[in-house]
């Protein structure tokens, strides 16, 4: 029975200096329309952890975190008594190696600026993992079966929702996304739908395999 959930949306931002970040174009619906879904499943306790974003779910409990690092410190608090997470975030895979003080000025012609990895959020849950449902998202953009198949091994999830970000399928700040889900069933194509409907076909199929 899944009776929690913890659902990461948005993207996270990375600062650079006071008026500056790294970040990307996730708006959230995704994550929005999963939580929502959550409530009509009837799912007991729902926890959302957000990057900055305008979409957020009424009545289910709200954590607003802004990096990758502060995002991890919320998940991994709610981890262990969580049935199902689905993280939904489009994590910055990489930070600025430092913060700068005061705003960088426009001094030279060309400027570096040193990134780090972030910690893998899901690998972390993966490798923790004990009663947990894991469910991962990847955008790739080519060999995306293959590169889908390690990231669902790798991360031990239970399921995977993949999308080929190309030129046909825009997957970030619209409405509409074309997905497959990928476990241990092996992959399912559905049509190119509104996020809304992508939520309702992801909770059935996280009922399906669990009742594997
Ligand atoms: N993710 C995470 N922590 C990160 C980066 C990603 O938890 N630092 C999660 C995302 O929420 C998503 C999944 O991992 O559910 C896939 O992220 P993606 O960026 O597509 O893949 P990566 O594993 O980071 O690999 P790559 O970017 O090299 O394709």
């Amino acid at each position: 029975m899944i009776e929690s959930v913890l659902i990461t949306s948005g993207p996270t931002i990375e600062p650079i200096d006071p008026v500056r970040f790294l970040s990307n174009h996730s708006s959230g619906k995704t994550g929005f329309f999963i939580a929502e879904e959550a409530k009509k499943r009837g799912i007991k306790k729902i926890i959302f952890i957000t990057g900055p974003s305008s979409f957020i779910p009424g009545n289910v409990d709200v954590i607003k975190v802004k990096t990758a690092l502060e995002m991890r410190e919320q998940v991994l608090n709610y981890y262990k008594n969580i049935d199902l997470v689905i993280m939904a975030a489009a994590v910055s895979d990489y930070t600025s190696a430092k913060i700068y003080p005061e705003k960088i000025k426009k001094r030279k012609d060309t400027l570096t600026l040193k990134l780090i990895k972030n910690p893998d959020i899901l690998s972390e849950l993966g490798e923790r993992k004990n009663k947990q449902i894991l469910v991962g998202f990847a955008a790739e953009t080519e060999n995306i079966f293959e590169n889908g198949q390690t990231k669902f091994e790798k991360k031990n999830l239970d399921l995977l929702v993949l999308n080929e970000i190309s030129e046909s399928n825009r997957a970030f700040d619209v409405d509409e996304n074309q997905v497959y889900f990928l476990s241990g069933k092996g992959i399912k194509a559905n049509k190119r739908m509104d996020k809304s409907e992508i939520a309702e076909l992801l909770w059935d199929e996280i009922f399906n395999i669990r009742k594997k």
